[in-house]
């Protein structure tokens, strides 16, 4: 089985910033989506900013990318995931993605995450890093994030409904929302823990009693 290097890009990944652009443009034509064309610049630009994962097979070739865009300290996304044809169906992306997801909590450890898509595979793997779907209205309202579905097939359904619906999915992770549910099962297994210590105290001290009579 293939083994993959998947680490923080740095310059040294700068010779495969035109076949990702590449890959990313014809993958998007062949979902019909027209989406997001991201120049050879702007991935060069996200490796030397340190905001880009990329995945390498044992033997050097390309396997996969990830890159973080961000709106102030609130907001922060994880795009341009792709994955090298030959390597799909691997399990690769969920790694890429994870790693993604990481180093986004590492820069920017108080702005919600978030994504927009259609594909399954990505809404399964923001599943299970604990992005839930959610409303356009929990999103960015920021404007060049918007933008970036102009050159989107289904622009259309998205000004007619106001920004309010279309057939993307939004997906959100929200660390305050995290910490919350985190701290709550925490209580609930404290709760537990001591109802478990008291019946065992209860039982044991019956015993001791019992043995002592
Ligand atoms: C989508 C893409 C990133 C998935 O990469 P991958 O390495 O094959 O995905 P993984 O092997 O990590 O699979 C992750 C999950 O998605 C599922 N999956 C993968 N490809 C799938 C597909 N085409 N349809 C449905 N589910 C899929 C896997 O079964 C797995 O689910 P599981 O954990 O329940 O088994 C890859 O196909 C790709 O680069 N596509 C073109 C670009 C693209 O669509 N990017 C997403 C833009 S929003």
């Amino acid at each position: 089985m293939t083994e993959f290097n998947i680490l923080v890009a740095t310059s040294k990944h700068i010779e495969h910033a035109e076949e990702i652009s590449q890959l990313i443009e014809l993958s998007a034509a062949a979902r019909g989506t027209g989406i997001a064309k991201r120049s050879i610049a702007y991935i060069r630009n996200k490796i030397e900013e340190g905001k880009a994962v990329i995945a390498i097979s044992e033997k050097g070739d390309f396997a996969g990318f990830c890159y973080i865009e961000s709106w102030g300290e609130k907001f922060a996304a994880n795009s341009g995931l792709i994955i090298s044809e030959k390597f799909r169906k691997m399990g690769l992306a969920m790694r890429v993605k994870r790693k993604a997801f990481e180093l986004s909590r590492e820069k920017f450890p108080n702005a919600k995450l978030f994504g927009l898509t259609t594909s399954l595979a990505v809404m399964k793997i923001n599943s299970e890093l604990g992005y839930r779907p959610v409303t356009f209205s929990e999103l960015t309202d920021d404007e060049q994030f918007w933008k970036g579905c102009q050159s989107c097939v289904n622009y259309d359904i998205l000004t007619r409904t106001n920004r309010k619906h279309c057939l993307c999915t939004g997906m959100l992770y929200d660390p305050v929302e995290k910490y919350k549910h985190q701290r709550k099962k925490f209580q609930d297994y404290k709760e537990k823990y001591g109802q478990w210590l008291k019946t065992k105290a209860d039982f044991l001290l019956k015993k001791f009693r019992k043995n002592n009579t």
